[in-house]
């Protein structure tokens, strides 16, 4: 069994423990957190034991009743490789502590491309950063467009891709995050960062990117133009996008008319968290005229990656190949098509 400890216990750090228990060949090792909270708590709960990140903050944890197993490093040294599921420019700082203990370490889409060796996509580039020391699973929205474009590429060839995002302003339980009653253009020069980073998982595309911030938690949302290289049909393009392992073409029928009704959706089909691993497209939404592919997609921000990292885990350590890791993720998380349920018979 692969020992990974998990280093930032928050939005994604959790959701990566729990994904990581439910695989066959990996188990949770332990997980690292800051302070005492309700999310220590459930760590302890769910049978994860809890290491110190910061020595000094120990007695907190003690006088909250919490049980410790050990300092952060305790952790690292022990693992087999490392999630760091850190804020933002943590993870960088972190770097140093993984190369300390010769433990292989996934950092996250917040870290920048030139702190790591590689960055990783399962759909795009499996088989690139094996023996890797430190990797950066890319961003929520990096994914998105990643397991989007792969297929296009190999199968048309893609002359240029041209997306604008609509991003949530702040996951669910970001209390100070915004806007509150507005709409920005974030950032307003142009290209966004996100045209940029897809190039760290496909460094000859042509991209252009634009971002913008709204008032929504829910998921983000993307409006894209892919200039194809060869002929394409709408219906073809919906087929191949609706064969794809991380991508749900949502049938008209179902009338899932936002990000609203597909978390609704996740509810009932009994997702953890309500949270929706694929990619969201619209199958109305694909239109193709001339060499060019229209398409709406939506992004559930706090849960796309997870699946990412947990193949990324086998990548780096070259345990499985891409098609047996993408499969064996899918299966023990239940990424299984069941937020697309088959039409009844009339
Ligand atoms: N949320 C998203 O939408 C999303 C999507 C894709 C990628 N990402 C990326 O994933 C990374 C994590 O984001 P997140 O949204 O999960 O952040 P988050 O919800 O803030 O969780 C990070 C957790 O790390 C803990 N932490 C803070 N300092 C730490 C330290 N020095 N050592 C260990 N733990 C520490 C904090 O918990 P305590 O202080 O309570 O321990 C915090 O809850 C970032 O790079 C982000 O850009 C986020």
């Amino acid at each position: 069994m692969i020992q990974v400890g998990i280093n930032g216990y928050g939005t994604i750090g959790k959701r990566v423990a729990d994904a990581v228990a439910k695989q066959p060949d990996m188990e949770v090792l332990g997980v690292a957190k800051t302070r005492p909270n309700f999310e220590a708590s459930g760590a302890i709960e769910k049978g994860f034991d809890l290491y110190a990140a910061i020595e000094e903050r120990k007695p907190r944890f003690e006088e909250a009743g919490i049980d410790i197993a050990g300092d952060v490093e305790e952790l690292v040294e022990a693992s087999d490789i490392i999630v760091d599921a850190c804020p933002s420019g943590i993870g960088a700082d972190n770097a140093e502590m993984y190369q300390e203990y010769e433990t292989p370490a996934l950092l996250q889409g917040g870290e920048d491309a030139d702190v790591v060796d590689s960055s990783f996509n399962a759909r795009a580039n499996y088989d690139t950063v094996e023996g890797d020391d430190l990797v950066r699973v890319v961003s929520c929205n990096t994914t998105g467009l990643s397991r989007l474009i792969a297929p296009l590429r190999e199968e048309y060839g893609v002359e240029k891709v041209r997306a604008t995002l609509v991003r949530r302003g702040g996951d669910p339980a970001q209390t100070d995050r915004g806007p509150i009653n507005d709409i920005l253009p974030n950032p307003v020069t142009l290209p966004s960062h996100h045209g940029p980073d897809v190039n760290t998982i496909f460094p000859d595309l042509a991209i252009d990117t634009l971002g913008l911030k709204v008032p929504a938690t829910l998921m983000h949302m993307h409006s894209i133009n892919v200039t194809l290289e060869s002929e394409a049909d709408a219906e073809e393009v919906r087929d191949l996008l609706d064969q794809q392992d991380r991508t749900f073409v949502i049938p008209e029928w179902l009338g899932l008319d936002g990000a609203g009704a597909i978390k609704e959706l996740a509810q009932d089909a009994g997702r953890p968290r309500a949270d929706i691993w694929e990619n969201c497209i619209w199958g109305e939404s694909i239109t193709v005229e001339d060499n060019d592919l229209y398409l709406f997609q939506a992004i559930h921000q706090e849960s796309d990656v997870v699946p990412e990292n947990i193949d990324a885990i086998r990548a780096v350590l070259g345990t499985e190949s891409q098609e047996a890791s993408i499969e064996t993720t899918n299966e023990a998380m239940g990424l299984d098509g069941s937020l697309a349920p088959t039409r009844q018979a009339e």
